[in-house]
């Protein structure tokens, strides 16, 4: 196990009602805030009433950032910016998923550099100082809500970066189960293969973690119970409550610390959601599988033989390490379409490969040191192999 320092210092509120104490959080830091959401969910299941209504009681004067995009987009950090500067904006308040989160730190961290806010995403060191970001989390899948990244997209030259900075990590965030009762399967599903990623990428990696690695299998174990759960029965408290606790766990570090190793699926999906706009987790869960198939080998088959028992329960039927591996990729690939996540990009609307090849040469700069080395030619053959 490498060094590490472990400072998690992100206060989560977790449970039904939690939102109450929103006000209290929120003036810890300021009495003026920037309110941050997408396209428009909130306004349809209450959220947003409850929340103007508990800052009017306070006191607290807010502004609005709203609109924001999945996979949210370079210009809606720059309207933010603009907003927090006109009107001294203190506190930097997301509602929503990763989109609005990611935006909303985006924006926190942009406020007081002088320049535009997507050098910061170039080069995160130029970043002065961020401003207190407090996060109401509406869709379990980015764990967002108590990391320290946010991923940006600049679709004028087909980027997707993402940037982190410890500042940039939630000083609160209020996490009720209930909010996510209104997310739709689809986007139930995808979380829940983002959050898997977000495990298995921490899993596969050079460097030993024993007790790291048990805690992913059972992370692992709980999106497998509670994923499907969930899709079937949208307000199953249980299943929500699991899924959303295991989200942030996933991403907040803890896996990683002692073992720390570049990611190899989200680089290259990345590449998926800036040229063809699709979503995160129906982006991971159709590359997944075929990265494992590409990396498996003799090298690796050990670790994938331990995944396949660990996670899968694959040693039960199956002796050999190779058979064991492979099993446990097929009942990877076969969870993810259970959910009902696409396969294959053709499924996800992708329907020619002429961008192939700039996304791979601009993922292969991010997984050199992967858990298996990916250059840009192993890169296209498993984008060919998923298309
Ligand atoms: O925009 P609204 O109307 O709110 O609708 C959203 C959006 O259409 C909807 N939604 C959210 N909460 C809902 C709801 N619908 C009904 N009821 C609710 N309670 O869901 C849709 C997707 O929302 P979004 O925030 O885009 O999803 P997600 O949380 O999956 O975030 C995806 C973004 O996060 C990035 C992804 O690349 C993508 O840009 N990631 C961020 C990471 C990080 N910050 O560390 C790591 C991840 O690996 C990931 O890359
Ligand atoms: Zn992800």
């Amino acid at each position: 196990m490498e060094n590490f320092i472990y400072s998690i210092p992100t206060d989560i509120y977790f449970g039904k009602g939690q939102i109450r104490h929103l006000p209290k959080i929120i003036t810890e830091y300021g009495k003026r805030v920037l309110l941050v959401y997408g396209g428009g969910s909130i306004k349809r299941n209450g959220i947003y009433d409850t929340i103007c209504d508990l800052l009017k009681k306070e006191g607290i004067a807010f502004w609005e950032l709203s609109g924001v995009e999945p996979n949210p987009r370079i210009t809606s950090v720059r309207k933010g910016v603009d907003i927090c500067r006109q009107y001294d904006v203190e506190v930097v308040v997301p509602v929503g998923g990763g989109s609005a989160i990611d935006c909303a730190k985006a924006v926190a961290a942009a406020v007081s550099y002088e320049g535009d806010a997507w050098d910061l995403l170039i080069d995160p060191s130029r970043i002065v100082s961020v401003l207190p970001v407090v996060t109401v989390l509406t869709l379990t899948a980015t764990g967002s809500e108590m990391g320290r990244s946010a991923v940006i997209s600049n679709m004028d030259t087909n980027d997707k970066k993402g940037f982190a900075h410890p500042d940039m990590r939630p000083k609160a965030s209020i996490l009720d189960p209930t909010y996510t009762f209104t997310v739709n399967a689809y986007q139930t599903a995808a979380g829940t293969a983002d959050i898997m990623s977000h495990i298995i990428e921490a899993y596969f990696s050079k460097e030993e973690g024993y007790m790291q690695d048990r805690m992913a299998e059972g992370l692992l174990k709980t999106c497998i119970a509670y994923g499907s759960k969930a899709i079937a029965q949208p307000d199953d408290y249980e299943a929500r409550a699991n899924l959303m606790w295991t989200g942030s766990w996933a991403m907040n570090n803890v896996l990683k610390l002692g073992k720390n190793i570049p990611w190899s699926v989200h680089p290259m999906e990345h590449q998926l959601s800036a040229y063809y706009d699709i979503t995160h987790g129906a982006g991971l869960a159709i590359l997944t599988p075929h990265w494992m198939e590409y990396v498996l080998d003799e090298t690796t088959v050990d670790k994938f033989a331990e995944y396949a028992r660990n996670v899968w329960d694959v040693s039960l039927s199956v002796q050999d390490p190779m058979q064991t591996a492979k099993e446990g990729i097929r009942r990877t690939a076969e969870y993810f379409q259970k959910l009902g996540l696409p396969s294959t990009l053709r499924e996800a609307g992708i329907t020619d490969t002429d961008c192939f090849e700039a996304m791979a040469k601009k993922a292969a700069l991010e997984t050199k040191q992967a858990y298996r080395t990916l250059t840009k030619e192993d890169i296209l053959r498993i984008f060919q192999a998923a298309f």
